[in-house]
């Protein structure tokens, strides 16, 4: 087999706490991260000459080699010669917002990871996909095996977690296509602010860890109980972004106004929001309230709803 093609779903935090600065430089976290159903599309082709190309059909996506895709694609060959004499042609068909806080550079990266993995016949094991991805970014582990996972270290160390199947949440996500928010950017102005709170390494890391474990957010989602869901969001990194950008402050208002929103959250570094709803329906309804209240051609609204794995072979 020379080529296939992958979905790679996007993903946004339930939760996002910071707590405290790690000896690698970047920040100890504890999150729950959800795979939601908004996807880009990968599709991967082995070629006879040596070589990594890149397309996407998004313009603001580099194809060069800063872009996670071609990283990972370059790290399945150094490590287990996954194109053999030749190279692979990644095409990259963008459907989740660019600098969006939805992990979609790293989803595609881990579809790489995936999808090399099958066309090379290697059949590594989920853990070793795992910390391949984890060489290239904190979130790209998660895209693996998606689905609803409790994730601490940088991101990368990873517990799934159990929750009811056959009945997805439903959810609006929203961005301001202009807006985009660097990840860097946030965590440091986070610790500029924020550093006298940093717990020290050790106990009090694990006593976040223990506490996110048997939290009433976590409690939740095994439970499927979306109201208490929407009731239990955090993300610390709202309080380094939505004072600098008012107009993502402003759309979380707005979804906060609307009667069925469960609860409403930015996911990861953001720009983007999401709210939490009853039934697709609702969801539905939420979307055309938020776009008429805002009433902006720049606001870009989706539909979409959690999903119980990550990164697949179509
Ligand atoms: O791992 P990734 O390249 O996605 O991280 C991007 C940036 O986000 C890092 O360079 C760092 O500034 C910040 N970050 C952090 N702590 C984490 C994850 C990311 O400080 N656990």
């Amino acid at each position: 087999m020379t080529a296939c093609t992958l979905l790679a779903p996007a993903k946004i935090n339930f939760y996002l706490e910071i707590v405290g600065d790690r000896p690698d430089g970047f920040h100890e976290l504890v999150m729950i991260m959800q795979t939601v159903a908004l996807a880009d599309r990968i599709d991967l082709r082995l070629t006879p000459t040596p070589g990594i190309t890149l397309h996407c059909d998004h313009p603001e996506v580099p194809t060069d080699a800063s872009n996670l895709a071609h990283r990972a694609a370059a790290l399945m060959h150094q490590e287990f010669q996954a194109l053999g004499e030749g190279g692979v042609e990644i095409t990259i068909h963008k459907h989740i917002p660019v600098g969006a806080g939805l992990a979609g550079g790293s989803t595609d990266g881990a579809a790489v990871i995936r999808g090399l993995d099958h066309l090379a016949g290697l059949n590594l094991p989920v853990a070793t996909l795992e910390n391949l991805c984890g060489r290239l970014g904190s979130d790209m582990p998660f895209c693996i095996q998606g689905g609803a996972a409790l994730a601490t270290g940088r991101g990368e160390v990873l517990t799934p977690m159990a929750v009811p199947q056959g009945n997805p949440l439903s959810l609006v996500l929203a961005k301001y296509r202009s807006l985009s928010v660097s990840t860097p950017w946030a965590y440091g102005t986070y610790r500029q602010q924020f550093h006298d709170r940093y717990l020290s390494p050790g106990p009090q890391w694990v006593d976040r860890h223990q506490a996110i474990t048997a939290s009433p957010l976590a409690l939740a989602l095994h439970q499927g109980d979306a109201a208490a869901i929407g009731q239990n969001l955090h993300n610390d990194l709202e309080k380094v972004v939505l004072p600098v950008h008012e107009s993502v402050a402003q759309l979380r208002q707005a979804f906060a106004q609307c009667p069925s929103v469960l609860g409403t959250m930015m996911s990861g570094s953001g720009p983007t929001v999401f709210a939490l709803c009853g039934s697709p329906e609702s969801a539905a309804t939420v979307a055309q309230e938020v776009q008429a209240s805002l009433n902006n051609p720049d606001l870009e609204v989706w539909v979409t709803q959690t999903q119980p794995h990550g990164v697949a072979l179509l």
